[in-house]
């Protein structure tokens, strides 16, 4: 006779990338039977084919904007671009997936009567004009710029999330993650930190732009992965909003100073004129987190760097040079 199994069966959609590939470990570890679903735009094997051999894990290559039928008990939805380079490759597919992929996961949790998490950003708050911002703040967003595709596309799959809870009763949780960083992230998303240790383990200037003082908070992805699993665990009824990210702030000059002397790098900073649209100050309010979740981060920056220094140092190469910083902005 035929023996159920009695674990979880979570999907992660977006799984191969580099957030979804930690939260498909993460919930292995935990005894869940994982189906991580990928198209491959900005994830890759390589962040997934150690757990390709453990047979609570399933890999399909799928693209979340065509409806999928699986059974499955818990769905986290990471699927999207998160960079700007990469989410404004292709705007009107970032769109599609943002909204039409909220829908069809959503379908699929109304169907299953999964519970579903959106992992949802801090963007949605635009260039806000409230610090720290915390949930009730609604956001100041422009909604036809280069970066409006994914702005208002995460905030219409709030939106759809919130009505499918309202009008379908779906069980869903909403999480607004607040920039993160660690081991497999792009080496070319163009991303503060990804962009410093490349450079500065290839030798070349790391490139501030403006006096340096312009401040950034980051949040090591095992604390942000650990803030997620407690968001879907929780039977509380909290659906969120919530947001989940370290609110230390460090001066951008901070970060790339940290950076040389971690790699023991020969690179000098020199700096840039600043973008007019950089952000002065990001940093999430994360009261809500503490309360609802109990949850905070743990993991220092120091530390956080080293283990991501490390990663990088596994292939460094001129293939892996950062996209020009004039179109990453300190971000
Ligand atoms: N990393 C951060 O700091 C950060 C901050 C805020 C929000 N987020 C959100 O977290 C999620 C994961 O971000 P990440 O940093 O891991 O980015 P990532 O680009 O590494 O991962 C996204 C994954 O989604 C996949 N994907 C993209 N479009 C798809 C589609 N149509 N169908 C199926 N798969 C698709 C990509 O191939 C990739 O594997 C994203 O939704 C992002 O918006 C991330």
């Amino acid at each position: 006779m035929k023996e159920y199994s009695l674990r979880k069966r979570v999907l992660v959609t977006g799984g191969a990338g580099f957030l979804g590939s930690h939260l498909c470990e993460r919930l292995l570890r935990d005894g869940c039977e994982v189906l991580c679903v990928d198209n491959f735009f900005t994830g890759t094997r390589q962040n997934i084919e150690y757990l390709l051999t453990n047979p609570s894990f399933e890999l399909l290559r799928h693209d979340i904007t065509f409806p999928l039928y699986v059974e499955v008990d818990e769905i986290y939805n990471l699927a999207c671009p998160a960079s700007p380079v990469h989410y404004q490759f292709d705007s009107v597919q970032t769109v599609k997936t943002s909204v039409v992929g909220a829908i069809n996961v959503l379908g699929l949790a109304k169907r299953t009567k999964a519970r579903v998490l959106q992992a949802s950003t801090s963007e949605i708050y635009g260039d806000p004009r409230v610090h720290p911002q915390s949930e009730t703040y609604w956001g100041h967003v422009n909604p036809i710029g280069p970066r409006s595709c994914y702005d208002e596309g995460k905030r219409c799959a709030e939106t759809l999330f919130f009505d499918y809870h309202r009008q379908h009763g779906t069980d869903i949780r909403v999480v607004r993650i607040f920039n993160t960083y660690g081991p497999r992230m792009h080496p070319r998303d163009g991303r503060v930190v990804s962009n410093f240790v490349v450079q500065a383990l290839l030798g070349e200037d790391i490139t501030v732009y403006g006096d340096g003082l312009q401040t950034r908070s980051f949040c090591y992805v095992d604390d942000l992965v650990d803030g997620m699993v407690r968001m879907m665990s929780n039977d509380s009824g909290f659906s969120g909003p919530v947001n989940i990210g370290n609110p230390q702030e460090f001066t951008v000059l901070d970060l790339a100073k940290l950076v040389v002397k971690l790699t023991n790098s020969s690179s000098k900073v020199v700096f840039r004129s600043l973008p007019g649209d950089d952000p002065k100050q990001r940093k999430p309010d994360i009261s809500l987190a503490i309360r609802e979740l109990d949850w905070r981060p743990h993991v220092r920056l120091e530390e956080g760097l080293l283990a991501t220094i490390e990663y990088f140092r596994g292939f460094p190469s001129k293939s892996s040079t950062p996209v020009p910083m004039e179109r990453t902005r300190n971000r």
